[in-house]
């Protein structure tokens, strides 16, 4: 089978190409990634069959070096690539619409002239927006609040338009909150644990009480697979963890694990347009035999304990480009 992956540099594409090449003994891996500022070689050095794993650096938008890829034929594409920081996205939005959008037009087009098996569009929960009580299904509208969860839903709608206009075998899956090792450390989880261990303070935007639900990057990986055998073509699903907590009770968990006062934990100005909370209702998945096994506790002690036995990871990050982030996302605000 060959599998066009693209984004596998990135955190959950990262863990997908793994998570493939352990349990698909048939499948070839072609790993198309830009290398932008969130992509990390560091995150596929262990691979459990590099034979089958070819890295491409280049850009989903580009249509000659997609056209030139497809040329050798392509069975699956799980599209990971994307511009992912809702922070950035309020700084910065012109790469989401050239990658985001774009980008997946591009992959959508070439899936429409050379063909393909299955397209897997990883779109996101927040296209939904925010909700105060009970959960999203597939049918609820779409509402996105931000730059970001706006381009995800673009490139969400034009694959499933590319689907019902040019029979295109799209499935799109909408995902809550993922967590885990390798996870760029801008955003809310790893930048907690990693400046909790350097003695930085956490900023915790507002008044620390929106929810977000959970899942383990892992999770997200394996639901993406058994969606590429079971999901129907055409059709979207939603993959939740099931674990809605406060953003403050998860600062609170990881100073109280490293050990660190709570004083470093600090509200800060909130985020602009902060959605307040995220709930997917996952019954379509689970209907068809699939629920997440990660346990939210043991899962964000073990992810907690990466970050401190990986710091060599994060440093090299920290020490980069994610400095000029750093400065002009917390400058005014710590
Ligand atoms: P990430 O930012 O860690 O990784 C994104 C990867 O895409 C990087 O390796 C980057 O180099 C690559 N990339 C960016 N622009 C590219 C381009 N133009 N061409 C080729 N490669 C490019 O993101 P992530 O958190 O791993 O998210 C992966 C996907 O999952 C995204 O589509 C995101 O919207 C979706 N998603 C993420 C979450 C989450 O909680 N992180 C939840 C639901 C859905
Ligand atoms: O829901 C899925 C989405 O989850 C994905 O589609 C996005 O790619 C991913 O980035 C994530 O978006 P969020 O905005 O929910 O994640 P983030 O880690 O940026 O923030 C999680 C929560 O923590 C949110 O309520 C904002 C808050 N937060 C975040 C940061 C970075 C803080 O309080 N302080 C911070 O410094």
């Amino acid at each position: 089978m060959r599998v066009l992956v693209t984004g596998g540099a990135g955190f959950i594409g990262s863990h997908f190409v793994k998570y493939a090449l352990q349990v698909h003994p048939d499948w070839h891996v072609t790993n198309l990634d830009k290398l932008s500022y969130a992509g990390n070689l560091d995150n596929l050095t262990d691979l459990a069959d590099p034979a089958r794993h070819q890295f491409v650096k280049g850009d989903i938008a580009d249509h000659e070096l997609v056209t030139r890829l497809w040329s050798h034929g392509v069975d699956i594409v799980v599209n990971f690539a994307a511009e992912t920081h809702v922070d950035r996205s309020i700084l910065w939005a012109d790469d989401f619409i050239k990658t985001d959008v774009l980008g997946a037009f591009t992959l959508l087009e070439a899936a429409r002239q050379f063909g393909v098996n299955k397209f897997i569009q990883v779109s996101t929960d927040e296209v939904y927006g925010s909700i105060a009580s009970g959960s999203f299904t597939e049918e609820s509208p779409l509402n996105p609040r931000n730059p970001y969860s706006a381009s995800k839903a673009g490139a969400d709608r034009l694959a499933y338009a590319y689907f019902t206009t040019h029979n295109v075998p799209v499935t799109i899956t909408r995902c809550s909150n993922n967590f885990g090792p390798n996870q760029y450390p801008e955003k809310f989880i790893p930048l907690f644990i990693t400046n909790a261990i350097e003695g930085k303070p956490l900023p915790l935007y507002g008044d620390g009480r929106n929810i977000r639900d959970w899942i383990y990057a892992e999770d997200h990986c394996a639901a993406i697979d058994f969606l590429i055998t079971h999901g129907k073509t055409g059709e979207t699903y939603n993959i939740a963890g099931g674990n809605e907590v406060e953003n403050i009770e998860i600062a609170r968990a990881i100073v109280r694990k490293l050990g660190k006062p709570e004083s470093l934990i600090q509200l800060v100005k909130d985020r602009p347009g902060h959605d307040r909370r995220y709930s997917l209702d996952a019954g379509k998945l689970a209907a068809l035999g699939w629920r997440p096994n990660r346990d939210f506790p043991a899962a964000l002690d073990a992810t907690i304990d990466w970050y401190v036995q990986n710091e060599s990871w994060w440093r090299k990050i920290k020490s980069g480009e994610f400095k000029k982030y750093y400065a002009a996302q917390y400058g005014s605000r710590l």
